[in-house]
């Protein structure tokens, strides 16, 4: 793949792997004789949610929301839209949202309170990402994958300008390789 000289590897393909497995092996325990609802957020989650949903050991089901943050190529405005709904009600169901990465925070603030009128019995958020730097508000992230540091990354879900998103991996782009 062409394309992937101009990234420098951060998480490398094996070490996602590993802490997928982890993280959802505690979900497994920590829900154990529940239903889930996985409600993955796309697009970013998309490669991290299938491989999250196959580590968890437990009767689930999957929906998808589309979300769509205005702002420019690397940071959100805060204002949120959602481009595709959930399938189905989720009142009474304990959600755990799929989340790639929490940046700033204003996407899952927005996310929390648009799920918790939807009368769920719990909802609690899994981050592969979570970049503490750049906190704008106090974001609860039940699960955790890996906290990193100011840097904008790509690959296993996360663009840059819709590119990147197939990389294996979570990497970082080279400054002189805008998309
Ligand atoms: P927040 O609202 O600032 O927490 O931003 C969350 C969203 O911004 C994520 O769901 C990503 O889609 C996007 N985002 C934030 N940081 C990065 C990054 O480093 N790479 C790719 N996308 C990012
Ligand atoms: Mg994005």
């Amino acid at each position: 793949m062409q394309h992937r000289g101009e990234i420098e590897t951060l998480i490398d393909a094996t070490e996602l792997a590993a802490r997928v497995r982890a993280l959802g092996a505690q979900i497994t325990q920590d829900y154990a004789g529940r239903e889930l609802v996985l409600v993955c957020v796309l697009k970013g989650s998309f490669l991290f949610c299938a491989d999250l949903a196959r580590a968890i050991d437990l009767p689930l089901a999957i929906e998808f929301l589309g979300l769509k943050s205005y702002g420019d190529a690397q940071s959100t405005s805060g204002v949120v839209q959602i481009t595709s709904d959930l399938t189905r009600p989720v009142a009474g169901k304990d959600l755990l949202i799929v989340e790639d990465i929490v940046d700033t925070g204003l996407t899952m603030a927005y996310m929390r309170k648009n799920l918790a009128t939807r009368g769920p019995s719990s909802v609690k958020l899994c981050a592969l990402l979570h970049k503490p730097a750049r906190a704008r508000v106090d974001t609860p992230i039940d699960y955790l994958g890996f906290e990193i540091q100011d840097v904008f990354v790509v690959g296993y879900g996360l663009d840059w300008g819709e590119r990147y998103r197939n990389l294996p991996f979570v990497g970082v782009v080279r400054q002189d390789a805008a998309p």
